[in-house]
C-alpha cells in the first residue's frame, strides 16, 4: 500500500541514521517513521532530550510547530548534537493565523529563520481553519486553498521537500485534493492516532489519497486511560514491554509514523525501542491494517500477532471519547477554563495543566483562602444546604499563608492568572485593608498576576465596601462578578434608584482583570437561564455593566480581559425539590451567555471579537425558543435535564480519560461552578497543539 508502506535502508549494522526506518512518501522524499515531539518542551529540555535522542538513540525526525514556540530551540539543539542537518529530517507547522497564500509563504520562511535552516523537510498546515474562526465557517474553505498554494510555491522554490496537512478530517482531504489548483497532494496528515483514537474515517481517506498518516498523541499524552489499561498491561507484560512501547509497536506495524514527546531521556531512549523491534527483523514489518483490510506484508519482525493487534484497537470506544486533543468539528468556541486549585488532588497539578494546554486551552485558576475543600459532598441532599460554606476561618494570617502557598502551586502550574476569593466578610475595613495590600505583595514576589473577586462571604461583597477598598488599596485588581451583588444588595442597581451606581462601576471598571459574565437577579445570583424572556431586563443590565468594564479596559490601553461565562450546577442552578432534578442545560446556558459577550464586546471600538459559528448556533436556537414563548407557542420540550454532567462529560472529553485528571475536572472546574472562559481580544489562540 502506496501510502502506509515504508523501504528500509538494508545492510547497516550499526543503529543510527541508516537503520531507521522510513516511509516513501508522495512527494518522492522519505521521512523516518518514528521522531520526536517537542509540543511543550521548552529551550532548557530541547538542549537535553535533542542530542540523546540524535545521538544515542536513532530518532531522525523532530516536530516542531509555530505554536509550540520552541523552532529556534529546536534548531539550536539540532546544531548542538552534531548530527548533519542532512540526516535530520524537520517538520514544522504554519501557526493557524497564517492562513492565504502570501501570509503561508511568508510565515514559512519567518519559520526557517527561526529554525536556522534553508529548507524544511516537510511543512505541515497546522489546523484546517483560520485562528479564532470556527472550523465550519465558510471562509476556512478558500483559506485552505490559498495557503495550499502557498505552501506549492514554497516546494517550487526549494523551501520545502515534502508539504503536508495536520487534523484535517476526510472533507477537508476530499475538498483539497479534488481542486484542480492542488498540483501537489498532501504528502502527510498528522492526526491524533492512538488505540484510544483511532480515526478510521480518516485513514480511509488518506489511504484514497496517497497521503501517508503521522500520529500524533500515540501515547494518548499519557494517559492512564491507555497506559494502566489491563489489555495493554497484559499483552504489553506478555512481550516485555512497556504499556507505552506496545502502543508505539501498535501504532509502527499499522504503517503509522510516531513521534512520541517527552523531556526525560529514559524515556526518549524506551520509546524508541518499538522501531528498533520493527526494523530488527528481516524485510518490511509493516501490516498496514485499517477497516479490516490488511494490505502490506507482514513478516518475522512483527512483534505483535492479529489478535494483540486486534484486541488493542478495540480499545477505541468509538465515541470520541478517547480523544486526547482537539476536534476539529466540535470546537466550541472556548479559549480557556478557570478552574479551582481546591479541587485538584495534591501532586495532579501539573498533569492537569498540562492536559488543559494540550486541549488546546488556556488555564486560570482559582484559590479559596482559609477553608475551602472544593469537594462536593457525595449526599446529594447537601447540595442545598451548606455545600457552599468555604470560608473556615477568619484569622487573617492563616488567609495569608495560604493564599501565599497557593500561589506558588498556580505558578507551577503555569497559570495565566489566578482568580482569588480571600478573606472574610465579618472584617472591618481596616482588616480589609491590610489583608489585600500584603496579598498584593505575595502576588508581586510570586509574580504571577491575581485578581479578587467580589464575592458573597468574601471582602468585596457589596458595592460600597468595595469602592472604599478600591480607593485604598494601589494594586488591588478586581473579579468581576457583579451576580453577587445582584443577590446580597436585593436589587439591580442603576443611576435611577442608586445615584453613586455609575460612580462605583467605573471604579471597579478600571480595575477589573476577569469578569465572571453570570447574571444574577433579587433572589439569587444564577438566573434560571440566560435566554428566558422573564430575566431579560437582568440580563440587559448585567451586559451594560459588564460593557462599562470593556470600554474601561480598551481605554486604559489593557490588552486583554478574560470574559468567564460562569453559570454553575446544582446549588447554584435551579433543581426541581425533592427530585433534585437541574433544570436547563448548563453547557448551553454558558455558551449562550458567552455568545452575548461577544455579541456585545462586537459593539464596543477598539475590541476584536469574533463569533465561533457553534456559540452563534447556540445563540439562535435560544433566542428562538425566547420568541415560541413570546408567541405563546408551545413549551420547546429541548430544555433538558442534563444539567452539569454536559459539562463534566464534555470537559472530560477535552481533556482526556485519565481517572486521576476527569477527577480532578470534574470536582475543579465543573463542581466548583467555573467550566468556561470565553476569552476575547486574545491574539491567536489555536485550537490543537
Ligand atoms: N498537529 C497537531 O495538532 C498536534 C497535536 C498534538 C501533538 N502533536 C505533535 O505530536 C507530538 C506527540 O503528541 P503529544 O506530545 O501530544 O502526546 P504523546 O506523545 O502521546 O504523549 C506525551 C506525554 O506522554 C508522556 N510520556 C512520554 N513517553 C512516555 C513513556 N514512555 N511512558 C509514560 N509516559 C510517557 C510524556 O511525559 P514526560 O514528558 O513527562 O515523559 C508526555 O506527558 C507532540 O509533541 C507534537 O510534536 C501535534
Amino acid at each position: 500500500m502506496a501510502s502506509c508502506g515504508a523501504a528500509t535502508s538494508a545492510g547497516a549494522a550499526a543503529w543510527g541514521p541508516a537503520v531507521s526506518l522510513r516511509v516513501g512518501l508522495s512527494s518522492g522524499h522519505e521521512m523516518p517513521m518514528l521522531g520526536l515531539g517537542t509540543y511543550q518542551l521548552l529551550p532548557e529540555d530541547l538542549a537535553r532530550v535533542v542530542p540523546h535522542a540524535l545521538g544515542a538513540c536513532g530518532y531522525r525526525l523532530l516536530d516542531t510547530a509555530a505554536v509550540y514556540k520552541n523552532e529556534a530551540a529546536v534548531g539550536e539543539a539540532i546544531r548542538a548534537s552534531g548530527v548533519p542537518r542532512e540526516e535530520v529530517f524537520v517538520t514544522t507547522k504554519l501557526h493557524p493565523k497564517d492562513h492565504g497564500e502570501e501570509r503561508a509563504y511568508e510565515a514559512a520562511l519567518a519559520a526557517l529563520g527561526r529554525l536556522g535552516l534553508d529548507y524544511i523537510d516537510l511543512l505541515l498546515v497546522h489546523w484546517p481553519g483560520v485562528a479564532k474562526r470556527s472550523p465550519a465557517d465558510k471562509g476556512n474553505a478558500a483559506a485552505r486553498r490559498s495557503t495550499w498554494s502557498g505552501l506549492q510555491r514554497l516546494v517550487e522554490d526549494g523551501k520545502a521537500r515534502s508539504i503536508g496537512v495536520s487534523n484535517y478530517t476526510a472533507a477537508h482531504l476530499d475538498d483539497l485534493c479534488e481542486w484542480e489548483g492542488c498540483t501537489i497532494r498532501p504528502a502527510v496528515n498528522q492526526i491524533e492516532v492512538s488505540p484510544l483514537c483511532q480515526q478510521r474515517e480518516i485513514q480511509a481517506a488518506c489511504r484514497r489519497w496517497g497521503v501517508h498518516i503521522q500520529a500524533y498523541a500515540s501515547l494518548a499524552q499519557g494517559s492512564d486511560a491507555l497506559l494502566l489499561n489491563p489489555a495493554v498491561e497484559s499483552i504489553a507484560a506478555k512481550h516485555a514491554l512497556s504499556p507505552s512501547q506496545l502502543c508505539l509497536l501498535w501504532a509502527l506495524q499499522q504503517g503509522f509514523s510516531v513521534i512520541p514527546r517527552s523531556r526525560s531521556t529514559l524515556r526518549v531512549t524506551s520509546n524508541a525501542l518499538p522501531h528498533r523491534l520493527v526494523r530488527g527483523g528481516s524485510g518490511l514489518a509493516l501490516s498496514a491494517k485499517a477497516d479490516g483490510a490488511r494490505e502490506a506484508t507482514a513478516t518475522d519482525a512483527v512483534a505483535l500477532a492479529d489478535d494483540e493487534l486486534d484486541t488493542i484497537s478495540a480499545l477505541d470506544p468509538g465515541d470520541d471519547s478517547g480523544r486526547q486533543c482537539w476536534n476539529p468539528n466540535t470546537a466550541e468556541g472556548f479559549d480557556g477554563v478557570e478552574a479551582a486549585l481546591c479541587g485538584i488532588p495534591e501532586g495532579a497539578e501539573l498533569k492537569f495543566a498540562d492536559r488543559v494546554r494540550a486541549a488546546g486551552l488556556r488555564l486560570i485558576a482559582q484559590v479559596h483562602t482559609a477553608g475551602y475543600t472544593g469537594r462536593p459532598s457525595a449526599d446529594p441532599l447537601a447540595m442545598g444546604t451548606n455545600n457552599q460554606a468555604y470560608v473556615g476561618s477568619q484569622d487573617m494570617e492563616e488567609h495569608l499563608l495560604h493564599l501565599e502557598s497557593s500561589l506558588w502551586r498556580c505558578r507551577d502550574m503555569k497559570a495565566e492568572h489566578v482568580n482569588v476569593h480571600g478573606g472574610h466578610d465579618s472584617w472591618p475595613l481596616e482588616k480589609a485593608v491590610e489583608y489585600l495590600s500584603r496579598a498584593v505583595s505575595i502576588a508581586e514576589k510570586a509574580g504571577i498576576s491575581i485578581s479578587h473577586e467580589t464575592h458573597r462571604r468574601r471582602l468585596m461583597w457589596n458595592p460600597w465596601q468595595t469602592r472604599s477598598l478600591a480607593a485604598a488599596v494601589p494594586g488591588l485588581r478586581i473579579t468581576a462578578d457583579l451576580s453577587h451583588w445582584v443577590c446580597a444588595c436585593e436589587r439591580v442597581f442603576g443611576s435611577d434608584s442608586d445615584a453613586e451606581w455609575p460612580v462605583i462601576l467605573e471604579a471597579v471598571a478600571g480595575r477589573t482583570a476577569l469578569v465572571h459574565a453570570r447574571v444574577g437577579y433579587s433572589e439569587g445570583p444564577q438566573v434560571p437561564h440566560p435566554a428566558a424572556p422573564e430575566v431579560a431586563f437582568e440580563v440587559k443590565e448585567h451586559l451594560s455593566w459588564w460593557r462599562t468594564i470593556v470600554r474601561a479596559r480598551v481605554a486604559a490601553g489593557a490588552e486583554e480581559l478574560f470574559v468567564e461565562p460562569e453559570f454553575g450546577p446544582p446549588g447554584y442552578q435551579r433543581c426541581t425539590p425533592f427530585r433534585l432534578a437541574a433544570e436547563g442545560d448548563i453547557w448551553e446556558m454558558n455558551t449562550y451567555m458567552a455568545a452575548r459577550v461577544v455579541r456585545m464586546c462586537q459593539g464596543v471600538p477598539g475590541v476584536v471579537a469574533e463569533m465561533p459559528a457553534a456559540m452563534e448556533a447556540v445563540l439562535r436556537r435560544c433566542d428562538a425558543r425566547a420568541a415560541a414563548f413570546m408567541r405563546g407557542d408551545e413549551a420547546d420540550g429541548s430544555v433538558s435535564a442534563a444539567a452539569g454532567g454536559v459539562c463534566a462529560a464534555t470537559l472530560r472529553m477535552v481533556l482526556g480519560r485519565d481517572a486521576e485528571v476527569s477527577e480532578a475536572f470534574a470536582i475543579g472546574a465543573v463542581a466548583a461552578a467555573a467550566c468556561c472562559a470565553a476569552a476575547w481580544l486574545v491574539c491567536g489562540s489555536a485550537r490543537g497543539t
